[in-house]
């Protein structure tokens, strides 16, 4: 597990998400009236990208079937899978945002 500093709070929508390369892997960072979040940028459900997902609370919801997931602890809502997305460990420093990302 590393951490890395993803992004400033300028670099991503209000309301909304922008995906960062960290080491090969698309990490997402969202922010919304919840607080801000970095995850796993790939639905669980088909692996489409959940960039440009709509971001409401702690919640984004995938561009193509419209499964809602917990971007607290990467939990989907529904029936189209059970299968979580990873979430990870996320931290604001002044405008700076930070998460600690596995390495494998
Ligand atoms: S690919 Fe995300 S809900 Fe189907």
């Amino acid at each position: 597990m590393t951490r890395h500093r993803l992004a400033t709070l300028d670099d991503v929508p209000e309301t909304g998400s922008k995906a960062f390369d960290v080491d090969g892997r698309s990490v997402l960072v969202c922010r919304s009236s919840a607080g801000v979040f970095a995850i796993e940028n790939m639905c669980s459900h088909a692996y489409a990208l959940l960039e440009g997902g709509k971001v409401k609370g702690p919640y984004i919801f995938c561009p193509l079937h419209g499964i809602r997931f917990n971007m607290r602890d990467g939990t989907p809502n529904g029936t189209l899978t059970k299968k979580p997305i990873a979430v990870y460990e996320t931290e604001l420093i002044g405008d700076e945002i930070y998460a600690d990302i596995p390495n494998d």
